[in-house]
C-alpha cells in the first residue's frame, strides 16, 4: 500500500511552493494554458540544432561562438544588459522630452532607442542558442520570454520609425508599452536562470578533499571506458587513456548530466546529454552547450588503488 506524506502534484519548478509571490504563480498559470508554446518549440529547436550541426562540423563553431565558451561565460547576459540599459535611459529622456520638448532631448533619445535594438539582436541571438538546448518547462518559458521580446522590439522598432518620422508621441507611447512588457519579459528570464538554474555552472558549489581518497582498484578500470567513482560524496569519472588516468567530477557543469555515461574520443569527454564537450587533460570546454570547464582531480595509484584529490581551478 502506498500512503503519502505530501501529495506529489508538482510537475515543474514553476509549481515550487510557496505558490506566492503572486507572479510565479501567475506566469505557470499562463503557461499552463499556452500549450502550443511546445508546438511551436519543438520544430524549432530541431530546426537551430540542424543548422548549428554537430560538435566536429565547423558550422557548430558558431554555435560554440554564441553560447560564449571563447569567454568561459554565458554570452546571453552580457548582452541583455545592452536593451534593458538603454531603453531605460530612453524612458527617462522621453519623459523629460515630454516636460519642454527639447531637441536635443529628442536627439539623445532616438540614439538610447537604437542602441536598444542592436543590442536586443545580439541579446537574441545569444538567448536562441541557450534556449536550444533546453527542454519541459525551461523551454516552454524560454520560448514565451522570446515571444514577449520579439513583440517589444517590434514595437520599439515602429516607435524607432515613427520617432525619424517626427511623430513622438505615439512613439512614445509604443516604447512605453514596450518598456512595460520587458519587464515581465526580464522577469521570466530572470526566473529561468536563478530558478532553474539555466546558464549557471552546476558543479560550482562541488567540493572535494583536500587528502587523496581511494576510489578503486587500479587492475578494474577498463582502458577507454568513462568509470563513475565516489570521492569522499563527490561523483567523479576516470578515464584511462593508455598508461595515463584523467578524473573530472562526474557532473556537467551544463545542466547536471552525468559525464559517465557519455562518450571518449580523442581526449573529449561527451556529455550524454546535449553533448557538451570536456578536455579530459584538464577539464576545459571543447566544446558547448557548456561554457564552464569542469573541475579535475589529481591522480595517483597507491598500492593498487587508485586515488584522487580535488584539484583547485583559477
Ligand atoms: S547536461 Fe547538457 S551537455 Fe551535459
Amino acid at each position: 500500500m502506498v500512503s503519502y506524506i505530501t501529495v506529489p502534484q508538482k510537475t515543474s519548478w514553476m509549481e515550487t511552493p510557496p505558490r506566492s509571490p503572486a507572479l510565479r504563480h501567475l506566469s505557470w498559470m499562463l503557461l499552463a494554458r499556452m500549450p502550443w508554446l511546445d508546438q511551436v518549440s519543438k520544430p524549432l529547436q530541431s530546426w537551430i540544432t540542424k543548422l548549428f550541426g554537430q560538435p566536429e562540423e565547423p558550422t557548430y563553431r558558431v554555435k560554440d561562438f554564441l553560447n560564449g565558451v571563447w569567454l568561459g561565460h554565458v554570452l546571453h547576459p552580457v548582452f541583455v544588459t545592452v536593451p534593458l540599459g538603454a531603453w531605460s535611459t530612453t524612458l527617462m529622456l522621453d519623459l523629460a522630452w515630454l516636460f519642454d520638448e527639447n531637441n536635443d532631448v529628442a536627439r539623445c533619445a532616438d540614439m538610447t532607442m537604437w542602441l536598444g535594438l542592436v543590442g536586443a539582436g545580439a541579446s537574441a541571438v545569444t538567448g536562441v542558442t541557450n534556449w536550444v538546448d533546453t527542454d519541459g518547462a525551461e523551454q516552454r518559458t524560454g520560448m514565451l520570454h522570446a515571444l514577449l521580446n520579439s513583440g517589444l522590439t517590434a514595437l520599439n522598432l515602429t516607435s524607432a520609425i515613427l520617432r525619424a518620422a517626427g511623430k513622438r508621441r505615439p512613439a512614445i507611447t509604443l516604447s512605453t508599452l514596450s518598456y512595460a512588457i520587458s519587464l515581465y519579459s526580464a522577469y521570466l528570464g530572470g526566473e529561468l536562470s536563478y530558478s532553474a538554474a539555466i546558464g549557471v555552472n552546476h558543479v560550482a558549489w562541488q567540493g572535494g578533499s583536500d587528502e587523496f581518497v581511494a576510489v578503486m582498484d587500479e587492475f578494474d578500470l577498463v582502458q577507454g571506458k568513462p568509470t563513475r567513482v565516489d570521492v569522499a560524496g563527490i561523483p567523479a569519472v576516470l578515464l584511462k587513456d593508455g598508461p595515463t588516468i584523467y578524473a573530472l567530477a562526474a557532473t556537467c557543469s551544463h545542466l547536471g548530466g552525468p559525464l559517465d555515461e557519455g562518450t571518449y574520443e580523442n581526449g573529449v569527454l561527451s556529455c550524454p546529454w546535449h553533448h557538451s564537450g570536456f578536455r579530459v587533460c584538464d577539464g576545459s570546454v571543447a566544446h558547448s552547450p557548456a561554457v564552464y570547464a569542469q573541475p579535475t582531480f589529481a591522480v595517483r595509484t597507491n598500492n593498487g588503488k587508485i586515488e584522487l584529490r580535488r584539484l583547485e581551478h583559477a
